[in-house]
């Protein structure tokens, strides 16, 4: 929660993957706390669903349509927003994928490339394309998804997900301490394994998941609200010496 009651009334976040999972969840947190929501997805339907949930909220949204592996249009992404609102104070970059589970020695270039595409270079281009704004105002939260697999490296099923989540981590590390004292914060949230359409997505086994479960010691996945909440505290006024780590949520740490 933020110290100040009504600290997100009339700011603005961008938050790209808010069409479902922990954007979605994160969304409508935002909008709880009276924040304007810019959601982007790559799926249509689902981001102006979102969207009319954060106005349901009473909340304004703006849905857009995007996708974070094309440069232009994560630029066009940040200029709507402006026009829509005239600033921007917190971009979450959530949109990430699996794309799907290999071993390490099927893993080709097309699933690598794929994968590096999504999770790093949309994280990359939202944060090159938002910071000049941000600088200008001198102030700006940026929060990154990395992951437990950063810990853990995803032997047998994601190592090509895992090193791209751990671009994410350092590029994180990165950005914080260049923008440490012009009023920029970055940050990252590393989920453990966590109740959404992420698995499906990436086909992930029935048996897998059993696994993870399994292995957590709090012995389930964790809520999208649960990464949801955090990332309101780490953009809120509670605690703004906090940037460039990561937080794991975790239920524990399991074995990816
Ligand atoms: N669910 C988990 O277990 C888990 C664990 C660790 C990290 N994560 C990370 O959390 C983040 C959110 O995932 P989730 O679990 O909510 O999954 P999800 O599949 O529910 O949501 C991902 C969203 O990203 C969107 N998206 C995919 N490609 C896109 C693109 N090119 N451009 C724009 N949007 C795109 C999808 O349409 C979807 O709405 C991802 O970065 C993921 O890697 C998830």
């Amino acid at each position: 929660m933020p110290k100040t009651p009504d600290y997100f009334h009339g700011k603005t976040i961008v938050i790209t993957g808010a069409g479902s999972g922990i954007g979605h969840a994160t969304a409508l947190i935002f909008a709880r706390e009276g924040a304007n929501v810019v959601c982007a997805d790559v799926n249509e339907n689902a981001v102006k669903e979102t969207a009319e949930q954060v106005n349901a909220l009473g909340s304004q949204a703006l849905a857009l349509t995007i996708d974070v592996t094309r440069r232009a249009a994560v630029n066009d992404m940040i200029e709507l927003a402006l026009n829509g609102f005239n600033r921007v104070d917190f971009l979450f970059n959530c949109a990430g994928s699996a794309v799907r589970r290999s071993k390490f020695l099927d893993i080709d270039d097309d699933l690598f490339e794929r994968t590096f595409d999504i999770n790093v270079k949309g994280t990359f281009y939202a944060m090159q394309a938002v910071l000049p704004h941000m600088l200008k105002n001198k102030f700006g939260v940026i929060v990154n998804v990395a992951s437990m697999a950063v810990k853990r490296g995803g032997p047998g099923a994601s190592v090509h997900y895992a090193a791209a989540k751990g671009a994410v981590h350092t590029m994180t590390l990165g950005v914080a301490r260049e923008f440490a004292n012009q009023g920029i914060r970055c940050l990252s949230v590393s989920p453990g394994p966590t109740r959404t359409a992420f698995q499906a997505t990436a086909a992930t086994s029935a048996e897998m998941v059993k696994q993870m479960e399994a292995d957590v010691p709090m012995k389930r996945f964790a809520e999208p609200e649960e990464m949801g909440e955090l990332v309101l505290f780490m953009c809120s006024d509670a605690c703004p010496y906090m940037t460039a780590d990561t937080v794991y949520v975790s239920g524990g740490g399991g074995f990816r």
